[in-house]
């Protein structure tokens, strides 16, 4: 999946995060597709936490910020979203790689980014001006 301008926010930095996010997620899909997930599927899900717990961190404060009226939606389901991925990071660690999980893990990213920069994200354009 790929970023398309319904995803855009009305902020640059947060659009860019949010590619950045599109571009992680098909690039381990391809990976997968290559049966090549089991070498870095660890490097991806660390990447994937950091990155999302720095891009949420930057998000919900811009949103705070500017009184965006679904600004507490969005840190509640930011805090969801990380619950799923470490549920996932844990149960690699203590099972190992399994490519129908992390394939499940990607489509689950790519449900949820659409969805909810559709639905949350998008609502900073109400209030940035
Ligand atoms: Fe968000
Ligand atoms: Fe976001």
């Amino acid at each position: 999946m790929k970023w398309e301008p319904r995803f855009a926010t009305g902020d640059a930095k947060i659009d860019d995060q949010h590619r950045m996010l599109f571009t992680a997620s098909e690039q381990f899909r391809h990976t997968l597709e290559a049966g090549e997930g089991k070498k870095t599927y660890d490097l991806f899900l660390d990447f994937l936490t950091s990155y999302c717990e720095m891009h949420f961190a930057v998000e919900e404060n811009c949103m705070f910020m500017h009184k965006c009226p679904v600004a507490t939606q969005n840190k509640h389901e930011h805090g969801l979203f990380l619950r799923l991925v470490d549920k996932e990071n844990v149960r690699f660690r203590d099972e190992g790689f399994d490519a129908a999980l992390a394939t499940k893990l990607l489509d689950t990213l790519d449900h949820w980014l659409e969805s909810h920069i559709c639905r949350i994200d998008t609502r900073l354009n109400e209030v940035l001006v």
